[in-house]
């Protein structure tokens, strides 16, 4: 990486920064980051900032990273696919996009599974959790380390406070069958899109709500063309932060471990800043006029009566040892 841009970059944008093509040298290996969020208070956007930050340092000369936020470079319909053409090198899409590849993701989608985020970490962090990071090495996909995002919040064009409230209203999923599941126990209709599609889906009425983090609802700007977002906390956000098996052994044997390292320290230190920023972008709605509904414990019974009953549909194909797990971390 050329020393007098990354200097500028470093101090023009902070922990924020976002590499671009024409930062790298001709004799780096050039890695390409690619992800669907944006901002600059996102999660993902900041571990990902923190990554290249950290190789274009420690590796410089050998590996040069660029960030393509926003789903600039690929967005979730066709990412995967590139990794394993080796169009990018490397990814952080959300668990719920990994249908086609592994049923077993499905556990981190079960509604109400995880209490909170550290239930979830701690999840990950068990025999169990580890073990799927190579769930899909027959694939070709390496994960690196689960980076959270978030517990998820309904949103809609109308207030929701009962599980009644959403009734016959359309609502924009991920392509995860257990998300679609939930939606349609909660009486709604589920419509799977793509990420980068769904503000203008919500302002034209195509969808009626969706359901996302705090930090994904304020950077994307849902909440300015929904009526209210309600703290349902339903569901967990998380990603994985991966790689392809042939990237990975391209590499000569010291770089190989100093990345691995270094995706270890950054997956570490994501993790232990994610609900600070989360609770700083539900701040930051608040402040921009957007509205946000709290549930009384009663109210939030009836979403948890709503929605669990999807779990019977996915328990032969999750297992449910995996299930267990998850749900007793
Ligand atoms: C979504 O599609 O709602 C999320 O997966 C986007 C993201 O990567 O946070």
């Amino acid at each position: 990486m050329k020393k007098l841009v990354h200097f500028i970059a470093a101090v023009t944008l902070g922990a924020t920064a976002s590499y671009s093509a024409a930062n790298c040298d001709s004799g780096e290996t050039v890695v390409k980051l690619s992800h669907v969020t944006g901002g600059t208070t996102h999660p993902k956007v900041v571990a990902a900032n923190n990554f290249a930050e950290r190789v274009n340092t420690e590796l410089n000369g050998k590996m040069c990273v660029e960030v393509y936020p926003n789903s600039t470079l690929f967005g979730d319909s066709k990412e995967l696919e590139a990794l394993l053409l080796g169009d990018v090198q490397l990814l952080a899409p959300s668990l719920s996009k990994f249908g086609s590849y592994t049923e077993k993701f499905g556990v981190f989608d079960l509604p109400f599974i995880f209490r909170d985020i550290d239930a979830a970490i701690r999840f990950t962090q068990s025999n169990e959790g580890k073990g799927l990071l190579n769930e899909m090495e027959n694939v070709g996909f390496v994960g690196l380390g689960y980076w959270m995002s978030g517990m998820k919040y309904f949103s809609a064009n109308k207030p929701l406070i009962e599980p009644t409230d959403s009734a016959g209203l359309k609502f924009r999923v991920q392509t995860s069958d257990v998300a679609k599941a939930m939606i349609k126990a909660m009486g709604a209709s589920p419509q799977p899109m793509a990420f980068a599609e769904v503000y203008g889906a919500l302002q034209t009425g195509v969808v009626d709500g969706q359901e996302n983090t705090w930090s994904n609802i304020y950077t994307q700007k849902f909440f300015e063309v929904q009526d209210s977002v309600t703290e349902t906390n339903h569901q967990l956000l998380a990603y994985l932060f991966m790689t392809s098996k042939e990237f990975l052994d391209s590499l000569d044997a010291d770089v190989r471990n100093q990345f691995i390292e270094i995706a270890n320290d950054v997956t570490l230190q994501a993790n232990l800043e994610v609900k600070e920023k989360e609770a700083y972008n539900r701040q930051n709605i608040l402040n921009a006029g957007g509205v946000i509904n709290v549930l009384t414990p009663e109210q939030r019974t009836k979403w948890v009566d709503s929605m669990k009953p999807a779990w019977g549909q996915f328990e032969k194909a999750i297992g449910k040892d995996l299930i267990n797990a998850a749900a007793g971390s």
